[in-house]
């Protein structure tokens, strides 16, 4: 199975309050997008094209290896993926989207997620049970309803998908949509989407105490 990797790294990263583009954030000595591809293939994804903030490029190339494929990212993460899609090689038979921000995403979670869509799956997502009580609320913060945290998940990358599936998906998609996900954008096109183990080190990058942490489990 021919599978290429998509990082999204072209976000600003304003809520890390860092002076570089938050994939360049070093964490352990390699910045975030480093963690990212270096994942990826070691889960078994043999190509990666990888989206920039476009005023970046050179940087990025300083930090990745060369054969690694760059895209200008677009203003949000919905166009950043999409414009990566279209560089990616259409001998690909699955493509798995991942987030630089999450650089601690063990090997394992591309494995299971590969191994979904090897065996038929054309849509599959990476999940976490979810351990508080969940609960919905009004525009006036007044809880309106309980919500089953049962029935709940959070959701992770790296996300994989049938190349077809992913592509006819966005081809559908308005052109300014805004999606927060990939599995969201499959789901719209009427999709079924799977699930596989996800991973807490897989947690996303956000604010700088998450840097702090993940320093933690780097070193760990
Ligand atoms: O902002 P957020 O943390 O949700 O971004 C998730 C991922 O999407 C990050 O890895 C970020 O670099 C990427 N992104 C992107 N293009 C954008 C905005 C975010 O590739 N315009």
């Amino acid at each position: 199975m021919h599978a290429v990797g998509i990082v999204a790294a072209a976000g600003s990263g304003l809520r890390l309050g860092a002076d570089v583009p938050k994939a360049l954030v070093p964490l352990a000595g390699r910045p975030l997008v480093r963690w990212a591809v270096d994942t990826l293939r070691a889960g078994g994804v043999t190509e990666v094209v990888v989206a920039v903030p476009a005023a970046d490029r050179a940087a990025f190339a300083a930090v990745l290896p060369d054969d690694v494929v760059l895209v200008d990212g677009g203003a949000t993460r919905t166009a950043s993926v999409r414009a990566a899609l279209s560089a990616a090689s259409a001998a690909a038979d699955v493509v798995l989207v991942h987030d630089a921000a999450r650089p601690l995403t063990p090997p394992e979670v591309v494995g299971r997620v590969l191994a979904a869509l090897e065996a038929g799956a054309r849509a599959v997502v990476p999940v976490l049970p979810v351990v508080d009580t969940t609960v919905a609320v009004g525009p006036d913060g007044m809880i309106t309803g309980a919500l089953p945290r049962e029935q709940i998940r959070r959701v992770q990358t790296p996300q994989g998908f049938s190349r077809a599936t992913l592509v006819q998906a966005y081809g559908r998609l308005p052109t300014h949509a805004e999606l927060t996900d990939d599995a969201a954008v499959v789901h719209s096109a009427g999709v079924k989407v799977g699930t596989v183990a996800g991973d807490e080190r897989a947690a996303k990058v956000t604010v700088a105490h998450d840097l702090v942490l993940a320093e933690l489990q780097a070193r760990a």
